[in-house]
């Protein structure tokens, strides 16, 4: 499990400053004028339980690559507290953070970072190689991670002979060997083509649930946060503003901010069978087809379309919650947010640093 509190961090010379301003409920313009410093995280809190998936999302500059480097410490957060699996990350000196990371944590990036001049293989045991494991075990472990990622038979290829979508399965393999049990991904399926994309989210989802790996995937893309299925923190100028299932922030966002990041969501891949069941109905006579409760509407709807109108929803033990009817799913399509507004506030210099403030004067 990890488990962070209070963390704030800033990036500047005069960072003491900007804490104190910061702790006397200053706003980042204010010190970002005075000081020169920017407030990449102010006040974060975090959990994460074990084999979860937590997505990071926000705009631009919001602060998630620092958060997901403050994890780790890549980035030592200028306060706040970090427990990993039960361990002081903060206490930690600088061999037994070296020693931690490279145990506990994998990391994906966006771009790529494989060696040009190293086979796919030895790309993939390049981080046991590190951690001095011996050269049979550590093929074997990285055939293994190649195959889990479907990048058997390319172990002798270089990575330039590799195509994008290739290459990030590559980066996946490398974090997948090491056998971490915490994955760091920072955009890492953001420079790929949008259908090796909505792949490569699939099959991360197929992985997790086999492996029950802890991930923290950071994205901008709420698309893809919906697709990986986990519970999202959303980030706004260095703060989660609201942090829940998709379903759960659709249904209330927490500020009008959240309103306009959710506005362009399709509905139908996020709202739950059970959340739209009618509890008092009574399922249809005969040999129907039964919606399981944690499908989405849009998984559900090809069922509803045929047969009587109105299917039976199950909970996963298999007993009958209610019932789902064609007029309900309808009316849940119905409420598809209209599409007038711009969904993303500019990502101009002058609208990016505090002044999303703005967003809420939209609503
Ligand atoms: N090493 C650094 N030195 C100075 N400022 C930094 C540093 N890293 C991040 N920042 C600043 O901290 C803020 C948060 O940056 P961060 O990279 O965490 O945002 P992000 O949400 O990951 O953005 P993106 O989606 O563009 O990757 C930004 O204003 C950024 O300019
Ligand atoms: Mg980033």
């Amino acid at each position: 499990m990890i488990l962070a509190e209070g963390l704030r961090c800033v990036f500047g010379a005069r960072e003491r400053e900007a804490l104190s301003m910061l702790r006397a409920g200053e706003s980042r313009t204010a010190i970002m004028e005075r000081t020169g410093t920017v407030v990449a995280l102010d006040d974060v809190g975090l959990r994460v339980d074990e084999g979860e998936l937590l997505v990071v999302m926000g705009l631009s500059g919001s602060g998630k690559s620092t958060l997901l480097r403050c994890l780790n410490r890549l980035v030592t957060p200028s306060s706040g507290s970090i427990r990993v699996a039960g361990q002081d990350v903060m206490a930690m000196g600088s061999r037994e953070l070296r020693r931690f990371r490279r145990r506990t944590f994998g990391m994906v990036f966006q771009h790529f970072a494989l060696l040009a001049h190293r086979t796919v293989l030895q790309n993939v045991e390049f981080g046991l190689e590190i951690q001095g494991v011996a050269r049979r075990e550590r093929r074997r472990a990285a055939e293994q991670a190649l195959d889990l990622v479907g990048l058997a038979g390319w172990e002798d290829k270089r990575p330039g002979q590799l195509s994008g979508g290739m290459k990030q399965r590559a980066g996946l393999a490398r974090a997948l060997a090491a056998d971490a049990s915490i994955l760091l991904m920072d955009e890492a399926f953001g420079a790929l083509d949008p259908l090796i994309r909505h792949d490569m989210q699939a099959e991360l989802v197929a992985l997790q649930r086999r492996l029950r790996k802890t991930i923290v995937f950071v994205s901008h893309d709420l698309d893809e946060a919906v697709a990986l299925g986990g519970r999202i923190a959303l980030m706004m100028d260095g703060a989660i503003v609201q942090d829940g299932t998709a379903e759960s922030i659709l249904a209330a966002p927490a500020t009008p901010y959240v309103k306009r990041f959710v506005a362009h969501i399709d509905v139908s891949s996020v709202l739950r069978v059970a959340t739209l069941a009618d509890r008092s109905a009574t399922p249809p006579r005969g040999s129907w087809p039964v919606l399981q409760g944690d499908m989405t509407l849009r998984e559900a709807l090809p069922l509803l379309a045929e047969g009587p109108d109105g299917l039976a929803v199950q909970d996963e033990a298999g007993r009958t919650i209610g019932v789902l009817s064609r007029r309900a799913a309808l009316a849940a399509l119905a409420r598809q947010p209209l599409k007038e507004e711009p969904a993303w506030p500019s990502l101009s210099p002058a609208s990016r640093s505090p002044s999303y403030a703005t967003a809420s004067s939209i609503g």
